[in-house]
């Protein structure tokens, strides 16, 4: 290999609806600042054939699904050829709990087994796309934190830094037992429904389906037995029109706004801190952890 050349990173990323995208997008700028140069590649591809062969580095990213990797994103690095590659994982998730940690541990399988050096295991907090819309100073917070963090996992990535979240048998134990996608995903997506009275049938849902699980019949948008759960459809429906089965209660609709929070002086960067009572303070560990860090 070349060694004078810049080193080239692929960012092999699943997102639903957005977070861990961003994180990717900013590991990207992050590995440019620091002279390498990385590429984004979006599960499922545009293009069948993905060239990893000009590629040093591989990093997969996923957002956590129920303490698991996402169905659609095992299958698809399952039948990558990364033998004896150098590679990384990455993930995000709504919760600080450590139960989330264990969902690397299918991914972690399948690179030892292809033999390929792993760099490290990062997990940034993100916000939930589901059950509840985290509160904006929370949601600016995790940015701002995932800007720095994701500096710093760069940085570490290209010296050969080694970072990783240790996991124990119990944490593995939970994200078996939590194996529900398999059957859970396709069959509350049966059950997804369509708020005729509020659709306007602009068809956004559909063309960003990442398993083509909706179609058109009879100006009626129906879901197949495919959903992936990534609540795709459901977040980021302009009229708040698609519900989401048995899991309706949990819907959470609408981008986050980012950079316009971060931007905003008038919201908090620091809405969890040490004085904070109450459900937020589970989150207090990981921003804590994160200041010793960066
Ligand atoms: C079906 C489903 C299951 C989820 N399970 C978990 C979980 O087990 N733990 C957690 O902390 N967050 C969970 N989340 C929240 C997401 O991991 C989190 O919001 C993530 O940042 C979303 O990333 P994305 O925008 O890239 O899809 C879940 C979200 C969905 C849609």
């Amino acid at each position: 290999m070349d060694h004078q050349r810049p080193k080239r990173i692929l960012l092999i990323v699943f997102s639903g609806t957005g977070n861990t995208l961003l994180t990717a997008e900013m590991l990207r700028d992050h590995f440019g600042e620091k002279g390498a140069a990385a590429d984004i590649l979006q599960i499922p591809p545009e293009n069948k054939a993905v060239q990893l062969d000009s590629y040093d580095i591989i990093g997969l990213g996923y957002p956590v699904y129920a303490f698991n990797v996402p169905l659609i994103f095992l299958r698809f690095v399952e039948g990558l050829d990364l033998r004896n590659r150098e590679t990384f994982i990455f993930k995000t998730s709504g919760e600080p709990t450590t139960f989330n940690r264990g969902s690397s541990s299918s991914l972690l399988k399948l690179l030892k087994r292809q033999n390929c050096s792993i760099l490290g295991d990062y997990h940034f907090l993100m916000p939930y796309n589901i059950i509840f819309r985290f509160p904006d100073g929370l949601v600016k917070q995790m940015y701002l934190y995932a800007r720095r963090y994701t500096a710093l996992a760069a940085v570490n990535i290209l010296r050969g830094v080694p970072s990783f979240i240790s996991f124990n048998l119990l944490h593995r134990i939970f994200s078996f037992v939590f194996r529900i996608q398999r059957f859970g995903a396709a069959l509350n997506g049966r059950f997804y429904g369509i708020r005729k009275k509020q659709c306007t049938l602009c068809l956004l849902c559909l063309h960003r389906c990442p398993s083509k699980n909706i179609s058109l019949k009879n100006n009626t948008l129906k879901f197949g037995f495919n959903c992936q759960m990534c609540m795709r459809c459901s977040f980021f429906c302009p009229a708040d029109a698609v519900t989401i089965g048995f899991l309706n209660l949990w819907r959470v609709n609408g981008a986050f706004p980012f950079e316009k929070l971060a931007a905003d002086k008038k919201v908090k960067d620091n809405f969890i801190s040490e004085k904070t009572r109450g459900f937020y303070r589970i989150f207090m560990p990981y921003f804590r952890e994160l200041d010793r860090l960066l």
